[in-house]
């Protein structure tokens, strides 16, 4: 069985018993996955107290469910996250709640719903055969760093999808998928909120306003009814119409939006594909099983749109890695006034700390739990696992809204350089997961290419 005799993929030691205060939010700051402790993985809810704060760790689908959908309304985000998106991101619905939240999302969902983004598959597929074929200039030991090469191939189809391919939009893609860059622990706090009328909060907006000239050329070019140009995000945004109220975005919220969409989507994808390749070259007999799929159903060409949904291998091999690495570790969301998740009495202003890299690991939900096994997302193997017990895009009606758009390029790029392409793992180049808003290897994920 290749889960019990593969090597486990690398992950940092976990503590063998709860940090204390000062050492919980140290690892927070530098790893948040170093100040995930071993209780976490055995108990489906673990209440603790951080100083003045209640703070529930829910594991057990049943109450990720009540957080999620069921009691939706009492668990809006933490506010401290909220308000380090809101400050850059003004009205985007990466950072509200209540009717602004709705009105966006019922704008920014049918903007990146699959019939939105068919049209530009073929196009997203031609940009990343493109780009990947300059893998073969690679010389000399032939290490590269595959988050470069995925990020490079990513924010040119990001390109294609938000601007129909606008020649100058690149380093604006770039820029708002690092946003916020490195927020600091006190930005999660309480003391945040007091200095950020004086610093942070403006120097945030200042950052996302540096695009500002680009992102209001583009969407005043695509405000006029005779505009030539495809129908692409930003055309998207503008011109649909609230289902429920028949409004548009204004200028302003349409350059928060799109500002959101980037900045929310283009890192986690980013990711999600770079540690793809580390856990193929640590397991050569699901690489294989991928690569005789593509064989197959490709037949030595590159994919075309309709094959991407024809690849169920390829699919299980992204579903586990979100699940061993997913791209948001930690989803974090507040209780607005008192309620009962599983059996436990929370208090207003509780912190909800939902972990999908605790969730996907947990010992009373999955066999193995730190094995890399795709198979587990068969169909037969799926059967009676709760939908809750699996969460990389949370779930609910706040649920990823790009993940269709995700999975798309996550498949296409995975095609695409697969067909041609391995990358082995480079001894001198250990692989260390760190998380902070997303899950990366730190310092890049560098491997050696070689063509197949
Ligand atoms: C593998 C890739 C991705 C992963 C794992 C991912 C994960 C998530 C998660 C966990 C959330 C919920 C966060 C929370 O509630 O605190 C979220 C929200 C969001 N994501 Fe993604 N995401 C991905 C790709 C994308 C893409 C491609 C887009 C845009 C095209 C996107 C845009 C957003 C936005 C705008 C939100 C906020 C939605 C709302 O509050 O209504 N994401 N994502």
């Amino acid at each position: 069985m290749e889960a019990s005799a593969a090597p486990i993929p690398v992950m940092p030691a976990r503590p063998a018993e709860p940090l204390p205060t000062r050492e919980f939010f140290k690892a927070v700051a530098s790893n948040s996955l170093t100040a995930c402790d071993e209780e976490l993985f055995n108990e489906l809810i673990v209440p603790r107290r951080y100083l003045w704060q209640r703070v529930f760790f829910v594991s057990d689908p049943e109450g990720i469910r009540r957080v999620f959908l069921d009691n939706v309304g009492n668990y809006p985000r933490y506010r401290h996250i909220r308000r380090l998106f809101q400050a850059g991101l003004g009205t985007g619905t990466l950072g509200t709640e209540g009717e602004l939240w709705a009105r966006h999302r019922r704008i920014s969902a049918p903007s990146l719903d699959p019939r939105a983004i068919a049209p530009d598959v073929p196009a997203m597929i031609a940009l990343a055969e493109d780009l990947v074929g300059q893998l073969d200039e690679v010389d000399g030991d032939g290490i590269v760093d595959v988050e470069a090469v995925i990020g490079i191939v990513l924010i040119a189809l990001w390109n294609q999808v938000v601007t129909a391919g606008d020649p100058e939009a690149e380093p604006m893609l770039r820029g708002l998928s690092k946003y916020p860059r490195k927020p600091r622990f006190v930005d999660f706090t309480p003391l945040g909120q007091l200095i950020d009328p004086f610093r942070p909060a403006n120097q945030r907006r200042q950052k996302v306003a540096a695009f500002d000239d680009l992102l209001f050329r583009l969407i005043d070019e695509r405000i006029s009814d005779d505009y030539p140009g495809p129908h692409d995000l930003v055309w998207r945004l503008i011109h649909l119409s609230d289902r429920k109220t028949g409004d548009h975005l204004s200028r302003e919220e349409v350059r928060d939006e799109a500002a959101s969409v980037i900045a929310g989507g283009v890192s986690p994808t980013i990711r999600a594909l770079t540690w793809i390749w580390y856990l193929l070259a640590l397991h050569p007999e699901a690489e294989a099983r991928l690569h005789a799929e593509l064989d197959t159903v490709l037949q030595g060409k590159p994919p075309t749109p309709v094959q991407l949904p024809l690849l169920p291998y390829t699919r299980r091999v992204i579903d586990e890695t979100m699940r061993l690495y997913p791209p948001i570790p930690g989803i974090i969301r507040e209780a607005a006034a008192e309620d009962t998740v599983c059996g436990y009495h929370i208090p207003p202003r509780s912190v909800m700390a939902i972990m999908p890299w605790v969730v996907h690991r947990h010992r009373k939900l999955w066999d193995d739990p730190d094995c890399f096994d795709p198979d587990r997302f068969t169909p037969e193997r799926s059967t009676g696992r709760s939908r809750f017990a699996y969460v990389p895009f949370a779930a609910g009606p706040r649920i990823c809204v790009g993940a269709s758009f995700a999975m798309t390029q996550m498949l296409a790029v995975m095609a695409v350089l697969a067909r041609r392409y391995r990358f082995r793992l480079v001894p001198e180049h250990p692989v260390r997961p760190v998380g902070r808003i997303s899950l990366h290897p730190f310092g890049g994920l560098k491997m050696r290419v070689e063509p197949r």
